[in-house]
């Protein structure tokens, strides 16, 4: 039995990697001119971090972890998202000493042992991004403007930004026992997950897909009836200025996200074209959070895009070109120039390739053409007897002899030029 990827992951071969790079480039120069500046945390941390930080009691922590025992008894999780981490480092390092209104990003993998589908793995990777120590409601804005610029930087046409206000520590505690008291009696005739949920974290039964659920949950109270003045002022401020810069949004009420640590503003980009996973990116608000893991009062905001997600949604990229120079010497005494050359082209930053076995002409061409190579240089017998290399230009199929002395220089302005 040949052994095959874990089921849930996916290797990204080098035909697809084209699109990651242009995925990651594009965040990384959007994101600098946005202010923000990269972190790198582990990929896992102690899993009493992501209890805390996320709740003990969404479906990540509670069924999704990838937790191990540490050989010194402790215990470990491969990081489900990135928010966690980055807060817990921003506060290890007092980040926010220096820095008060800090603005950090992170790519890379994370983890989650959900039921694989089209878009969902159980290693997946993200772009995350964090704004902390703002309090504003201009950095609300500006984060989910942010978001979207991304996406269009990515070529990403036809999504929604759906927007939601879930209260804060005020408000959602009296909103939240309205919602177990309205379940008490509707919650017996839900799915077993509602039923669940009902009585450990009612905010979640908003989140049920279940057909059937779907008019009890309408009828429940709604969260934006019940904010308190401050989250509504936020809120409405919010949205004030997206629609000052003109960004299009639904309202959502049921919009309160998979993980406990938000307040206020929630968000989520979802396209119709990713089918049944069809949010894109997703974040909020987290005022509280910093606190809760120990470090000082501090307000955060942040999101995260899916990148598997993002590079189904936009067309692939990076052309078949693999070297600049393709060199073919075409006998045993020609390896010598031909190694010698290739070193000094590289080392002046032309993309070159040789190939080393022996193979015939017909052969060798194929493969340039395959690389994408502009330029051939080909020393065979009639060449060496001649002083000169053959260069061919495979665009406009022409070939001119260049003399050995000018061959390097020839190639480097060729595929300079
Ligand atoms: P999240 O909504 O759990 O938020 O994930 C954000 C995005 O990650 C999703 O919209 C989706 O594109 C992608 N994603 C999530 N799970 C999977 C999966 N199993 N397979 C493929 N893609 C997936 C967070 O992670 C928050 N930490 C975002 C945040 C940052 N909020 C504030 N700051």
């Amino acid at each position: 039995m040949t052994i095959r990827a874990v089921r849930g992951t996916r290797d990204i071969l080098p035909e697809e990697v084209g699109v990651w790079h242009a995925l990651e480039d594009a965040a990384r120069g959007l994101l600098a001119r946005y202010g923000y500046r990269e972190i790198r945390t582990p990929l896992f941390e102690e899993t009493e971090l992501f209890a805390r930080g996320i709740g003990a009691e969404t479906d990540i922590v509670a069924k999704e972890m990838y937790t191990f025992a540490d050989r010194d008894g402790g215990s470990l999780t491969l990081r489900p998202e990135a928010t966690a981490g980055i807060v817990r480092a921003v506060i290890e390092h007092n980040l926010l000493n220096t820095d008060p209104a800090l603005k950090v990003y992170a790519v890379g993998s994370m983890f989650r042992r959900e039921r694989p589908q089209k878009g969902r793995y159980r290693q997946f990777h993200q772009v995350d991004v964090e704004a902390l120590g703002y309090t504003a409601p201009t950095i609300d804005a500006e984060t989910i403007e942010l978001a979207l610029a991304y996406l269009d930087a990515c070529g990403v046409e036809q999504h929604e930004l759906v927007l939601n206000s879930v209260g804060d520590r005020h408000c959602r505690p009296a909103y939240v026992q309205r919602l177990r008291e309205a379940l008490r009696d509707r919650a017996p005739s839900m799915c077993p997950d509602c039923q669940r949920r009902a009585v450990t974290n009612p905010l979640r039964v908003l989140d049920c897909k279940v057909a059937e659920d779907q008019a009890t949950i309408e009828s429940l109270p709604r969260i934006t009836d019940h904010l308190c003045p401050e989250c509504a002022g936020h809120f409405a401020e919010v949205r004030r200025q997206l629609e000052l810069l003109g960004i299009p949004y639904r309202l959502d009420h049921r919009l309160v996200r998979g993980l406990d640590y938000y307040v206020r503003t929630t968000f989520e980009v979802t396209s119709g074209r990713l089918g049944a996973q069809s949010s894109v990116l997703g974040g909020g608000r987290y005022d509280g959070l910093v606190k809760d893991l120990g470090g000082p009062d501090a307000a955060g905001i942040g999101f995260a895009v899916g990148l598997e997600r993002l590079a189904s949604l936009v067309p692939a990229r990076g052309g078949k070109t693999r070297c600049h120079v393709f060199l073919m010497p075409l006998m045993k005494a020609a390896l010598d120039p031909a190694l010698r050359l290739q070193r000094e082209l590289r080392r002046a930053g032309v993309a070159t390739m040789l190939d080393p076995e022996e193979r015939s002409f017909k052969s060798r061409m194929k493969q340039a053409d395959k690389l994408g190579a502009r330029l051939v240089a080909i020393r065979g017998e009639d060449e060496a007897a001649r002083g000169v290399w053959t260069v061919r230009d495979m665009a406009r199929s022409e070939q001119e002899d260049v003399p050995e002395e000018r061959i390097l220089d020839h190639l480097k302005e060729k595929a300079n030029g």
